[in-house]
């Protein structure tokens, strides 16, 4: 049996978590060794700096370089030991977050993050990603009702339009690996895709 590698995408509140538990009990009911992991974090290390970037200030050069840490660590530790052993492994944000929120977010030269991806994953990339694209009013609107705003969350308007167009650009350069989800959609809906989504990967 080979692993997959699945990763959750897209602007905070447009609906990741409400689906991920649901998404890896569904692959653990046909049967599948599955491991939920989440960036930045994933790790021992990884956790304590996402506790970093996600509290303390700091300038965009440093945050890069924190995400990749982290990412060279949870890879590292959990990612590839996991794949290698056969499971699968369903990550709440990977690399596609970086080139969102560091490169079209905070404006980090392109070549930059192409060189740390490479460096840091060789050629490893998810199997399938999964896209929750929603308008970041919506989604304001919806985290504000659940939780109170990381430094993330306290960029404005502006900055998650450019992090959703960022995204959109990434699916659209790789529409083999991206299920793109409308989030304005209702919860039982998206589930339909995705367990469709699921049979597919299982049958590839
Ligand atoms: P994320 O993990 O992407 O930040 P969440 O899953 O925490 O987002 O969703 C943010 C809020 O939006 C939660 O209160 C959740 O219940 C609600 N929500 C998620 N998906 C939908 C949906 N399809 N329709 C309406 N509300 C939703
Ligand atoms: P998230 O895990 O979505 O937190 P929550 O518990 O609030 O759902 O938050 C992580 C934040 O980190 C999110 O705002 C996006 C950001 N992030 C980046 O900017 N770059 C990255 O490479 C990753 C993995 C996350």
């Amino acid at each position: 049996m080979t692993g997959r590698f699945v990763t959750f995408e897209g602007i905070d509140g447009a609906g990741k978590s409400t689906h991920v538990d649901w998404y890896v009990e569904r692959l653990r009911a046909r049967g599948i060794d599955v491991v939920l992991t989440r960036e930045p974090g994933g790790s021992e290390l990884a956790e304590t700096l996402r506790e970093l970037l996600l509290r303390r200030k700091m300038g965009m050069q440093a945050e890069l370089l924190l995400m990749f840490a982290a990412r060279s660590d949870h890879l590292e530790r959990l990612i590839r030991p996991a794949l290698a052993a056969g499971q699968w492994v369903v990550c709440d944000r990977f690399t596609d977050s970086t080139w969102a929120y560091q490169g079209s977010g905070r404006g980090a030269p392109a070549e930059r993050i192409a060189w740390l991806e490479a460096w840091v994953h060789d050629d490893l990339q998810p199997d399938r990603s999964y896209l929750f694209d929603l308008a970041p009013e919506l989604a304001a609107q919806r985290r504000a009702s659940v939780r109170a705003p990381d430094r993330f969350e306290c960029e404005d308007v502006a900055f998650f339009e450019r992090v959703r167009r960022g995204y959109r650009e990434r699916a659209q350069a790789d529409p083999e690996r991206f299920v793109v989800l409308d989030g304005e959609r209702a919860v039982p809906e998206i589930r339909v895709i995705l367990e469709e989504d699921i049979v597919e990967l299982c049958n590839t």
